[in-house]
């Protein structure tokens, strides 16, 4: 029968069978018919955008599934689209693997950087064509450059099993219970022997982004900036009723594995998404010549029509089509060669320049910073730009008051480009350049380029929090919780005048210090605990980007482990520190590195001839923190509790969930249910039925109280004492606090 009149015939179904009066067996009679036919409906609706019934008619449909499926909860089928709303409320994300790495992509700006693009292509296909003769055109295909939230999409024999967020390409968060809330995402696969891993983007609408944001703004919440990071806050929700409340949508692009064989153009990848019913954006341009992609791209039309769409696209993205040839092409440190980003031009406006501050930065550069009239620039209102440097703003000739063009490019902060001289009053002001550091007041000194003017004091406040801020960020050692308010707090308290000082914050003194800092509490500082732990583990690329040595970054700190696994030292067991540093003051070990300038190697030499420097390496390798060539990421944490498992029942002085994150600290398995391999069960006052169970068992160990823990592990006592003083300093708070009156007296 056809879907219009199938659909006609449960409507009158429906209208006839109240679902109080439905019979179990009539329903498991219709219920998988009523299944098919809103999944098709959600199809025509997200996929194809060409709707056959009205919203009404199918929130009727849905609304009598849903209640059908609450009178006979038995018979609910994973694949009933109510059970997209699971409304599961997770306790975190948990970090999952990319098996194929989810690289990012070159971006380019003009038809000369697509130009090169091009010819480098040719290049590589000429230098294979002569060992291999092989004829291929090649010719590309452009599609939109979502501006959204990339992310993983796995099928396991034609059904959805997981979403993870991109993350830094190799691992990222399980969203899988979040991503099952998106109606564009099917469930099932039309081939239901497919296979697959998928790449694609989710994104809020406009109209969505517009319709979230009223409603924030009659709540008082906070508004989003932009319909990106919408679509980001409410994908990463642990209540997924957030999520499935915000209509986000899911497009893909790519088929990262398990693509059936035979398919040999990009342009059949695509259709064969849509095909296996998911969401392609229709827009796309075959071209034959980089010189038709480039008119293309640069053609203002195309912009145009991209701005006149639902959805945010910040640019174009160019693919060879030849599926064979992406092979050949291989990628670059970070990109494939076989596709190219071209990034729309920045947006400009124009206002008045009010101030101008002094930030230091973690080199002790003073970057000048504007304070503008807001402006709404994008989805965006700016008030603050940066002016770049002390010399760009003598020499642009930039004054206090005058009209300036803003401009902001992708993620980036907003920039000052230049003043508007023919609208000057008269009333513009120089800008005076200070003269000593507004954090420490050293005087202030010009760089050897005369381009900046930086605080030579090492030991500047301001200097400190930016190097504490570069090590614990994303992409350095990727540390979650201290933000800059932290930060604040433990250098201006003096806990930490170097990152490897962080390290050492599990100290009982320093963290009963911590734990009385506003912001801080056990349970938050048990994360930062947790989050530094981890991050010893950090990859040695992570590492050395996050020393902060000017001139090394994250590229060029890949760079280097990667030349040093060249040199055969992936091989060597012990590789650490000493080795590291041998490597990186040795002349010619470095000029062998392509991409390394003279720059870069005095930089080093200065950095690791400086004794504090030195001092603080020997620190973090005291701590712990990976100086080896290995990435230990995934290696389980060694330590004295390794191997046992333990199980926790009834109350003690410390919440128990502090307890398990303790002993997991040191290596231990803490288990919710007590099994016969568990090899301690630690007992609180009123504990549960596990202790009876653990009674009767032969191999299980008990524990009377935390103080019979210590006496048998006397290392958990550095951990467990500050905790009891804490909760004993909080109970006694309580007890001090006066009664707190009811509002009515
Ligand atoms: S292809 C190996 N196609 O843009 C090629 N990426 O760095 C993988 N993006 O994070 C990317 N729209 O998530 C591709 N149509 C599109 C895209 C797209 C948006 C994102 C992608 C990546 C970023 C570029």
């Amino acid at each position: 029968m056809e879907l219009s009149q199938e659909t006609e015939k449960y409507l009158n179904f429906i209208s006839s069978h109240p679902v109080a009066s439905l019979q179990e067996k009539q329903f498991s009679d219709i219920y998988q018919d009523l299944i098919n036919i809103l999944g098709q409906h959600n199809k025509l609706y997200y996929i194809d955008s060409t709707p056959i019934i009205s919203d009404s008619q199918y929130d009727e449909l849905f609304a009598y599934l849903k209640s059908a499926e609450e009178m006979f909860p038995h018979i609910i089928r994973s694949d009933s689209p109510t059970q997209r709303l699971t409304y599961q409320l997770q306790e975190n994300f948990q970090q999952a693997e990319h098996i194929i790495p989810l690289l990012s992509l070159e971006n380019s700006y003009n038809g000369d950087d697509l130009t090169a693009w091009d010819e480098s292509i040719k290049r590589l296909y000429n230098k294979q064509k002569e060992q291999e003769p092989t004829s291929h055109e090649i010719t590309y295909v452009c599609e939109p450059k979502y501006d959204g939230i990339s992310i993983e999409l796995i099928y396991k024999n034609g059904e959805y099993v997981q979403a993870i967020t991109r993350g830094d390409g190799y691992i990222g968060e399980d969203i899988t219970e979040n991503v099952k809330t998106l109606l564009s995402v099917p469930f099932y696969l039309k081939d239901r022997s497919l296979s697959l891993r998928l790449r694609g983007e989710i994104v809020m609408t406009k109209k969505a982004f517009e319709r979230v944001n009223k409603e924030r703004e009659q709540n008082n919440e906070a508004l989003f900036a932009n319909p990106r990071n919408a679509a980001s806050g409410s994908l990463r929700q642990l209540d997924t009723s957030v999520t499935a409340k915000r209509w986000l949508e899911c497009y893909v692009y790519q088929v990262l594995e398990g693509r059936p064989d035979g398919m040999e153009k990009h342009e059949e990848t695509l259709d064969f998404l849509k095909e296996q019913w998911f969401l392609v954006f229709p827009w796309r341009k075959h071209c034959s010549t980089i010189q038709t992609v480039i008119s293309l791209c640069t053609d203002p039309h195309t912009k145009e029509t991209f701005d006149k769409k639902e959805i945010d696209f910040d640019g174009i993205v160019i693919k060879v089509n030849n599926l064979s040839l992406r092979e050949i092409l291989g990628e670059t440190n970070h990109h494939p060669r076989r596709a190219m980003a071209y990034k729309f031009p920045a947006k400009q406006v124009v206002t008045r320049l009010a101030s101008v501050d002094w930030q230091v930065g973690r080199t002790g550069i003073l970057t000048p910073t504007a304070n503008l009239e807001p402006v709404l620039l994008g989805w965006v209102t700016i008030s603050r730009a940066s002016l770049h440097n002390a010399e760009f703003i003598k020499e642009k000739d930039i004054q206090l008051h005058d009209s300036v063009w803003i401009q902001r490019s992708g993620e980036v902060i907003p920039y000052v480009v230049a003043p508007v001289i023919n609208a000057r009053t008269g009333k513009e002001q120089e800008i005076s350049i200070p003269e000593k550091c507004p954090v420490c007041q050293t005087p202030v000194v010009w760089s050897k380029t005369d381009i900046h003017i930086y605080c030579p004091n090492a030991t500047c406040p301001a200097q400190i929090k930016g190097k504490i801020a570069y090590w614990v960020s994303r992409d350095a050692m990727n540390i979650d919780g201290i933000g800059d308010s932290i930060i604040e707090q433990l250098v201006d308290q003096k806990l930490v005048k170097n990152v490897a000082d962080l390290y050492t914050l599990e100290e009982p003194q320093k963290r009963i210090q911590m734990m009385a800092m506003p912001l801080i509490g056990q349970r938050k500082f048990q994360l930062i605990a947790d989050e530094l732990r981890k991050s010893k583990n950090s990859a040695l690329r992570r590492v050395i980007n996050g020393l902060g040595i000017q001139h090394i970054g994250k590229k060029m700190a890949q760079i280097i482990v990667e030349a040093i696994a060249n040199k055969g030292y992936s091989e060597k067991k012990d590789f650490g520190v000493e080795d590291l540093e041998r490597l990186l003051t040795n002349d010619e070990f470095l000029r062998s590195i392509k991409g390394i300038g003279s720059e870069t190697i005095i930089s080093l030499e200065v950095w690791f001839s400086n004794e504090d420097n030195k001092q603080m390496l020997d620190a973090l390798v005291k701590a712990g923190v990976n100086f080896s060539i290995f990435d230990l990421r995934r290696k389980n944490i060694e330590g004295k509790l390794s191997g046992k498992s333990f199980c926790i029942t009834g109350t003690f002085e410390i919440p128990r969930k502090v307890i398990a994150e303790i002993l997991t600290k040191h290596g231990a398995i803490v288990v919710d249910n007590l099994t016969q391999s568990t090899d301690f069960l630690i007992v609180g006052n009123d504990p549960s039925s596990k202790l009876d169970k653990a009674k009767e068992q032969q191999n299980t160990i008990i524990i009377e109280g935390l103080d019979k823990l210590e006496t048998r592990y006397p290392f958990l006592t550095d951990d467990i004492q500050p905790m009891k003083l804490f909760a004993e300093q909080k109970e006694k708070k309580k007890k001090e606090m006066p009664k707190q009156q009811g509002l009515f007296g």
